[in-house]
């Protein structure tokens, strides 16, 4: 056999108490960053961050929502909600640099006890921050309240110690929530997206008017998801079934106009349909139906067979059907034995704007608990928790 040639793939609804804010709000149509779309479940949050001088973008027009959030920035955003006090000293860190721009805010941050750095007298500037860390450092931030009430997490057990309290503090105050099947999942690294969100859930909760009064704050802030898939011979199909009910997702199979016959899927044929698509780049099988409220999808899952080390080319007019501009994508595969490779790149480019995070591959018999982990690991925070 001519063997497969490449064998080489935020529950926290807003329930914001608006009658007792003090903050007036108005529609964001355009956020300014290519990467921030309007209708994202983190806009507001962004905007807030943003338009109140506690973040600022990773260039002039990215804010680069799913990238890490590393202690310096965290200590920095703090040290700017606390309108940046006058600091005298130096910090005794052996890892943070001369008058670099977070200075100031790691210096203050451990002067009041707020990030203390590690036993061995690091700072971890640039290590990402964790949720649990997140929970402390903010819990300290609001000095150390006492709650009585306790989190109950799926994972509680995974909690350190030092973090209990404020993480108890934190999801009783509803700035942060679980993540997939009621976990808190400590130690997972927080994009900054979610510390954009956590922040203006904490400033907002606060009563803190931001210095910008035009703000939109949208009350359906769930995180929209979708699962869209091709497949042929149910593998991908499974997976994208799974996905769905994990995450109590909306599923969309992408079916062809013209129905793929086995003679069409024979690979050992170089004249089978799908060789003849396959050799052709510019090949764009059509799709029957198409999905009318598209625009309500924060994040959208795209599943796929591996053909010839790639992803089919249906997939590309798929992407090429609809504007993601601003929606997260997150590609998964199936196939005989090839990884996802390089399929995920290839299809990145049928999308403009669009956050693609790295994609994963799964054999035909993948379970519940392959995707479940999966899904655990992955940088999103799958808010889906009902706003009553
Ligand atoms: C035309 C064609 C090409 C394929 N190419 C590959 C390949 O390059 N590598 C691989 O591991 N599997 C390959 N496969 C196997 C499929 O990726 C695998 O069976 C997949 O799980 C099918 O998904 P589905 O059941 O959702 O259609 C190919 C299958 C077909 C029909």
């Amino acid at each position: 056999m001519r063997i497969l040639k490449h064998i080489l793939m935020i529950a926290l609804i807003f329930l914001m108490a608006f009658s007792t804010m003090t903050v007036a709000f108005a529609a964001v149509e355009d956020t300014g960053f290519s990467d921030v779309s309007a209708d994202a479940w983190y806009t507001d949050a962004v905007m807030y961050c943003t338009e109140n001088s506690l973040m600022s973008g990773t260039d002039e027009t990215a804010f680069s929502p799913n990238e890490s959030m590393t202690r310096a920035m965290l200590a920095t955003v703090l040290y700017r909600m606390d309108d940046s006090p006058s600091v005298t000293g130096t910090d005794h860190f052996t890892d943070t640099e001369e008058d670099a721009w977070y200075s100031d805010g790691v210096l203050w941050a451990s002067q009041n006890g707020i990030i203390s750095g590690y036993n061995n007298d690091t700072f971890g500037t640039e290590d990402a921050v964790t949720r649990e860390q997140i929970a402390a450092i903010l819990w300290r931030y609001a000095g150390s309240p006492e709650t009585d009430v306790k989190a109950d997490f799926s994972d509680e057990e995974q909690i350190s110690s030092w973090a209990k309290q404020a993480v108890d503090w934190a999801q009783s105050s509803g700035y942060m929530s679980g993540t997939t099947g009621n976990r808190f999942n400590p130690v997972g690294n927080a994009t900054r997206a979610e510390v954009a969100a956590v922040i203006m859930r904490y400033q907002v909760g606060q009563n803190v008017s931001p210095s910008e009064p035009e703000m939109d704050v949208n009350t359906d802030t769930e995180q929209n998801v979708l699962v869209a898939y091709f497949s042929c011979t149910g593998n991908t199909e499974g997976v994208a079934n799974r996905i769905s009910s994990i995450l109590d997702a909306d599923l969309y199979e992408i079916i062809p106009q013209i129905p793929y016959t086995d003679e069409d899927l024979n690979y050992g044929d170089d004249s089978s349909r799908t060789s003849l698509e396959m050799n052709d780049p510019s090949a764009r099988p059509a799709i029957s139906g198409n999905i009318e409220n598209m625009d309500e999808y924060d994040v959208v899952f795209i599943g796929y067979p591996i053909w010839w080390g790639e992803a089919p080319r249906i997939i590309n007019t798929f992407l090429e059907s609809y504007d993601f501009s601003g929606k997260t994508i997150i590609p998964f595969c199936t196939s005989g034995s090839s990884g996802i490779g390089s399929s995920a790149q290839e299809i990145q480019n049928s999308t403009e704007n669009a956050v693609w995070m790295d994609g994963h591959r799964f054999g035909a018999g993948a379970t519940e608990s392959d995707v479940r982990s999966w899904i655990d690991g992955l940088e999103v925070d799958f808010v889906t928790l009902a706003n009553d």
